[in-house]
């Protein structure tokens, strides 16, 4: 399910109660040092409108109420840009590595960082932030659904429902499709919105078109892809 509210207002109404977790995908409001900078003025202007969205009117922390409702409503919690908000320390933190960013001397971070609610050791997972061959990017800060993948493969149980509150590309909801998990999202943009509906909508369609083709077809599709 998604829905297009903001957090604040959805969390308390969710349906069918506590989720598991709740992959929130976050930013917080750092407009002196963001949106001044060469990734900010590259995303509000982007040529072909759909990154013409200025990421001022959602590049805010949301308040201290959100965090609290958040842990109210969830078992566990994985917070992306968490380093920007005031959370308790935590030994369990993720770090995304983007592999196609240089590691020092470029204009966008190489690496992100995600606070999380769990115990044991921090991890981390490479990745490239870049458009893939199959799909272009439509959101500035776009995750890989990969990303998720990967986090529910560590974090998740069958049978849970994952909660994202700020939905973007629905990156997390692709990932949880294909994991199976129960999936809540919410998204305040309706040109975001739309667009990660049609996302979802074309995903779910390839998937059930490859299911009828057995498991055979999928090992064919993985070598095209290394071959590429
Ligand atoms: C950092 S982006 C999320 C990117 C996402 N992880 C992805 O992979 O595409 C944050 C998103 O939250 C949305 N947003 C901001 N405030 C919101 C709110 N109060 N409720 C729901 N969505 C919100 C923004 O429109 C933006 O698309």
């Amino acid at each position: 399910m998604t829905s297009r509210q903001t957090s604040a207002s959805g969390l308390p109404a969710q349906p069918g109660g506590r989720v598991d977790v709740s992959a929130a995908a976050l930013t917080a409001t750092i407009r002196a040092t963001r949106t001044g900078g060469t990734w900010a003025a590259k995303y509000q202007t982007h040529i072909g409108g759909i990154f013409d969205r200025d990421i001022r009117s959602w590049d805010v922390a949301p308040p201290p109420e959100y965090f609290s409702e958040l842990a109210r409503i969830s078992e566990n919690q994985i917070i992306w840009g968490g380093n920007y908000f005031d959370l308790p320390p935590t030994r369990c933190f993720l770090v995304w590595r983007k592999i196609n960013i240089p590691a020092e001397g470029f204009s966008m971070a190489p690496i992100e960082y995600a606070w999380t609610s769990f115990s044991g050791n921090a991890l981390y997972f490479e990745a490239s932030s870049a458009s893939s061959s199959k799909e272009k990017r439509f959101h500035p800060t776009q995750k890989p659904p990969a990303l998720y993948s990967w986090i529910y493969g560590l974090f998740a149980r069958p049978g849970d429902k994952i909660l994202d509150t700020h939905l973007g590309s629905g990156s997390s909801r692709l990932a949880a499709y294909d994991a199976g998990l129960d999936f809540v999202g919410f998204e305040i943009d309706k040109v975001y919105f739309d667009l990660q509906e049609a996302r979802f909508e074309q995903h779910a369609a390839q998937v059930s078109i490859l299911d009828t083709m057995g498991p055979s077809y999928y090992q064919q599709e993985a070598l095209w892809d290394e071959t590429d």
